[in-house]
């Protein structure tokens, strides 16, 4: 190649470096302002960690804490849920089910992904990418059902059905929804996310291999 063809190929790739980087600035920005202007903030806590806030504090907002929702949330599921909102939590708190039945509002698909775009930018520090196999593996579920009854607060797939207890958020589907890897994170410090309550934490019941082998599980059901 000669050299003026190497300096046009760079120009080109600087450019779409550029707009590329520029259009993602735009729709972040777009996504955050879209938050503000539907107040989507008067039941959504965007500021963590929860450590210091009571479940009290939690209760004030009617919607989960979406500070950490880019560690979380898988970006495509988020982008769909947002523009076709449904019933996750069967639950009297966080929950949009006839107990708690106003609904969620809708976004359009160009909004919806504006704001997963900017959602996607709350992260963690506590959650490390990596650390978790997403599937849904015989010694997951063993762990989930039998050893630590999981199952009877949160359903999981049964074949073409789900089966479970409903005190907990449906963890069915929770792979398209979850990051594994997050789902661990809880499992280690659930107060860092959620003054947790209802939830029994885990903590020094369940050893590190298991709750790694337990989160990979959940993640894995799609
Ligand atoms: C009137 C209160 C209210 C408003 C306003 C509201 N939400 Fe929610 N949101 C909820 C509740 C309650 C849930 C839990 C639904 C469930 O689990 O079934 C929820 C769930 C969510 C979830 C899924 C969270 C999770 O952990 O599964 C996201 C994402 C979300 N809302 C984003 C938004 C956005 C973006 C807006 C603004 C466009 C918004 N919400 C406005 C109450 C609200
Ligand atoms: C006594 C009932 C109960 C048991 C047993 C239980 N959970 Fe939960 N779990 C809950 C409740 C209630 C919540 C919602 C907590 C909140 O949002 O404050 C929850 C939340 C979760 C979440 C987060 C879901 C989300 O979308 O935010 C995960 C993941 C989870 N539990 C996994 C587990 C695992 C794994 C076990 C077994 C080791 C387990 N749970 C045992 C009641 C339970």
């Amino acid at each position: 190649m000669s050299v003026g063809k190497v300096g046009r190929l760079m120009v080109l790739v600087v450019m779409t470096a550029f707009v590329v980087g520029f259009s993602w600035n735009l729709s972040y920005a777009d996504g955050k302002g879209i938050f503000a202007s539907k107040n989507c903030g008067s039941c959504h806590q965007i500021a963590g960690p929860a450590a210091e806030k009571t479940f009290d504090d939690q209760l004030k907002k009617k919607g989960p804490e979406l500070w950490y929702s880019g560690s979380k949330f898988k970006s495509e599921w988020l982008r769909g849920w947002l523009e076709k909102p449904a019933t996750i939590r069967l639950l009297k708190y966080n929950s949009i089910t006839e107990k708690n039945s106003e609904k969620h509002p809708a976004l359009s698909k160009k909004e919806a992904e504006d704001v997963a775009d900017y959602l996607m930018t709350l992260t963690a520090k506590e959650v490390t990418a990596g650390g978790v196999t997403e599937a849904s593996t015989p010694q997951g579920k063993n762990l989930f059902v039998k050893r630590y009854g999981c199952v009877g607060c949160h359903s999981i797939k049964a074949g073409a059905q789900k089966a479970g207890g409903a005190s907990g958020p449906d963890l069915s589907e929770a792979g398209k929804r979850l990051k594994g890897d997050w789902v661990y994170a809880y499992l280690k410090e659930p107060k860092v996310f959620k003054p947790v309550k209802r939830m029994p934490i885990f903590v020094g019941i369940i050893n590190d291999n298991e709750m790694k082998t337990i989160a990979g599980f959940v993640a894995g059901q799609k």
